[in-house]
C-alpha cells in the first residue's frame, strides 16, 4: 500500500535508497511483506485399490497414486510437518464407473474408507474430500450427462448425496468442484438437514475450463473416459474474471464458508480481485499442470525447480491467497524447515 509520506525530501533520492533495507539477507528477511508457513499448505493426494503400493503417475514427477495404508503414513507425515489438511483424489476401478458415478455416494467407497482411516489415525489433520463425479462416471464428465449435456439439477440432486456421504465418513471439507449452479446451497441444506452443521464446504467457486488439468486427469484415469470432450458448458471462460466474482458472491450467499480459484499462477489476478473484494478466505490451487510444467524444466536442468516452486507460492500469497493446494506441499514444507 503506497502512503504519502509527511517527509517529501524522504520520497527522493539519495535520502531514499530502496537497495538500504535490500543490502543483507537478516533485513530482507526482517521487512518482508509475506512469509510462507507449512500451515498455508493442502495436500492432494491420489489413492488406490490394493495394499502396500505406490504407483507413480508419469505426467506428475515426484507424485504417486497409494493404497490406503500408505495413505495413513502421508498423513501421519503431513501432520509431523505442519501441514494442516490434505486432500483426497481416488482412481475408481473401471469396472465400479457408471453413467451416472453411483460409486460415489457408496459408504463404503474408496474415498469414504480413506476418510476414516486418516481420521482415525490422525484426528488432528483436516481432510477434504472433492464432491464432482468425474472419477466415478464412465464418460469422465462431474455430473450426470442428458442428450449430450451435464444436467445441471439431477447433477446436484446426487451431489448432495455423494457429500453427505462423506461428511458421515467423517470428512471435514466437502469441496464441490463440479460448477453446476446452486450446489453450494443445496450441499448446505443436506448437511443442516443431517445435523451435519460442522462440515465446512470450501466452493471450487472460479474454476476455469483449464488445459492445465491434465496430469491431474491421468491420477485419477478420467482422461480415457473423457477423451475430445471439454467442460466448458460448465467451467468458465478463461476469459472472464467479473463473471467470477459472481460465483464467488453466489457460493458465498449459498453458504460456502472458503472460496478456491483454480488454477493458480495463471489466475493470481482473481484471486487478488477474490481477497479485495469478499471477506471470506480465498484458496488456491497450483493445479497438475502448473506443478508438471515447474518439475518437467527443472529435470531438464532449465529452472531451479525448488527456487521457482518457492516463488510461485509466495506469489499465491502477495495475492492474497489464504491457503495454496499443491502436489509439493510435503517438500515444501521441508524446505522451510
Ligand atoms: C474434478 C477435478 C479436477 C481437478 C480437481 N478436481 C479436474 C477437472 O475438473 O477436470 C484438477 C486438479 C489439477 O489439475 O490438479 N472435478
Amino acid at each position: 500500500m503506497l502512503r504519502a509520506t509527511s517527509n517529501e525530501q524522504r520520497a527522493t533520492f539519495p535520502a531514499t535508497r530502496l537497495r538500504r533495507s535490500r543490502h543483507a539477507a537478516w533485513c530482507r528477511d526482517l521487512i518482508a511483506e509475506h512469509r510462507l508457513h507449512p500451515c498455508d499448505l493442502i495436500w492432494p493426494l491420489f489413492i488406490q485399490e490394493g495394499k502396500n503400493t505406490e504407483t507413480p503417475i508419469a505426467s506428475l514427477p515426484g507424485v504417486s497414486r497409494v493404497t490406503l495404508d500408505i495413505l495413513v503414513e502421508k498423513a501421519k507425515l503431513a501432520h509431523r510437518i505442519g501441514i494442516k489438511a490434505i486432500a483426497l483424489f481416488p482412481m475408481i476401478d473401471e469396472k465400479l464407473k457408471s453413467p451416472y458415478g453411483d460409486e460415489a455416494l457408496f459408504a463404503d467407497n474408496l474415498v469414504c474408507r480413506a476418510i476414516r482411516e486418516v481420521k482415525n489415525a490422525v484426528p488432528d489433520l483436516g481432510v477434504i474430500a472433492d464432491v464432482a463425479l468425474d472419477p466415478y462416471t464412465t464418460h469422465g464428465h462431474d455430473g450426470i450427462v442428458e442428450n449430450g449435456h451435464v444436467h445441471n439439477d439431477l447433477t446436484i440432486e446426487i451431489l448432495c448425496k455423494q457429500a453427505l456421504a462423506q461428511a458421515k465418513a467423517g470428512c471435514d471439507i466437502v469441496a464441490p468442484s463440479d460448477m453446476m449452479d446452486g450446489r453450494v446451497g443445496m450441499i448446505r441444506a443436506a448437511l443442516e438437514h443431517e445435523k451435519y452443521h460442522n462440515t465446512l464446504i470450501l466452493a471450487y467457486s472460479a474454476k476455469y475450463a483449464s488445459a492445465q488439468y491434465g496430469p491431474f486427469r491421468d491420477a485419477v484415469g478420467s482422461a480415457q473416459n473423457l477423451g475430445n470432450a471439454d467442460k466448458r458448458s460448465y467451467q468458465m471462460d478463461p476469459a472472464n474474471s467479473d463473471e467470477a466474482m459472481r460465483e464467488i458472491a453466489l457460493d458465498i450467499a449459498e453458504g460456502a464458508d472458503m472460496v478456491m480459484v483454480k488454477p493458480g499462477i495463471s489466475y493470481l489476478d482473481i484471486i487478488y480481485r477474490a481477497t479485495t473484494s469478499f471477506d471470506v478466505p480465498v484458496f488456491a490451487y497450483q493445479v497438475s499442470g502448473e506443478y508438471a510444467m515447474i518439475k518437467a524444466a527443472a529435470a531438464n536442468g532449465w529452472i531451479d525447480g525448488d527456487a521457482v516452486m518457492l516463488e510461485q507460492m509466495i506469489a499465491f500469497k502477495r495475492a492474497g491467497a489464504r491457503a495454496i493446494f499443491t502436489y509439493a506441499a510435503a517438500d515444501i514444507a521441508k524446505l522451510l524447515g
